[in-house]
């Protein structure tokens, strides 16, 4: 099978498409054919070298929507059952940009009925982070949350649902994504200017660090989505990073949401597998609003 790997650590030119073999499923796992793998920051990040691995081949692709195509032991899913999934992993040998992956049987979710693969491989990795980022927040109906980010994958899949959940959401974006945010949820927008102490809580999704703090109400909690970028608490607020995980009992609640209407789903192109260095250009090149999605 074809795919997209990193063997050497550079810019969107170091994507290379390889001959692999189709990797077979363990026991709990299973594999998936894929019908479409999103493009995420952090497969410009593996692909940089930001996470390590050097001398390895390292395959890139975390999202993916396919259909089950063979099982190992012990796993609820049968062949021919359409899916979604998240192949957690910054160093592994192959990744979602592939024909073929295999994951985990645990991290698996039946795929959305109203969506097609392109539009389902954009819902797990950042809907995940941004539902288990909201965990650490303790969203409460009426509680006033700060997005930073909002039009971005995390940020905007957390705007739908932290206002789902009641919260009163102020969006912070570029000034051109105000309707966007808008149309999410937010009931506010910013594209800067935030009163200090002036909301319960941030999901700092820009990675803005200790100015997103700043805007915290003593007492109230902030969460970031980079580890080494967390800024120390002040004033009693709570400080947080999320780590996202592949769980798919959640993944499949969020398909739910998406069935549901409540969350949507964001294209901004396709790309064939092949033209995956062109996909990551696009990528480095900014401004993209919704998802790149690679199809083999
Ligand atoms: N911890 C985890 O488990 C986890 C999981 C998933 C993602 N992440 C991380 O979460 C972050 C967000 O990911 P994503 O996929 O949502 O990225 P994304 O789609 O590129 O969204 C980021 C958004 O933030 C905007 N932005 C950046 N700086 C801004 C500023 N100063 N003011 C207003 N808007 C600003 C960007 O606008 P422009 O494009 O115009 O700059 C973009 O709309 C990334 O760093 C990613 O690596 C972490």
């Amino acid at each position: 099978m074809r795919a997209a790997v990193v063997t050497a650590f550079g810019g969107p030119e170091a994507v290379r498409i390889v001959d692999a073999e189709v990797p077979e499923p363990g026991a709990r796992q299973v594999r998936i054919k894929v019908a479409a793998a999103a493009l995420n920051p952090v497969d410009a990040g593996v692909r940089a070298g930001v996470f390590g691995g050097a001398g390895k081949r390292i395959g890139l692709g975390w999202d993916v929507a396919g259909t089950v195509d063979a099982t190992g032991a012990a796993t609820a899913w049968s062949v021919g059952d359409e899916v979604v999934a998240l192949d957690h992993g910054m160093v592994k040998p192959l990744g979602t940009h592939a024909e073929y992956v295999v994951v985990d049987a645990d991290a698996v979710a039946g795929a959305p009925a109203t969506a097609d693969p392109v539009h389902a491989a954009t819902l797990p990795l950042n809907a995940l982070t941004a539902a288990q980022a909201l965990d650490l927040l303790e969203p409460a109906p009426g509680r006033s949350l700060l997005v930073t980010g909002a039009a971005g994958a995390v940020g905007g899949f957390a705007v739908q649902l932290a206002a789902y959940r009641g919260m009163v959401v102020t969006a912070l974006a570029r000034e051109e994504d105000e309707e966007l945010v808008r149309s999410l949820g937010a009931a506010h927008f910013t594209s800067g200017e935030v009163a200090p102490g002036g909301v319960d809580a941030v999901l700092d999704a820009a990675v803005l660090g200790e100015s997103a703090l700043a805007w915290v109400r003593d007492g109230g909690a902030y969460v970031g989505v980079i580890p080494q970028a967390a800024p120390a608490p002040v004033r009693g607020v709570r400080t947080a990073v999320v780590e996202v995980d592949a769980d798919g009992a959640r993944l499949a609640e969020l398909v739910k949401l998406v069935d549901e209407g409540v969350l949507t789903l964001r294209v901004a192109g396709t790309y064939a597998l092949r033209d995956a260095a062109e996909a990551h250009a696009r990528l480095a090149a900014g401004g993209v609003r919704g998802r790149l999605v690679l199809v083999p």
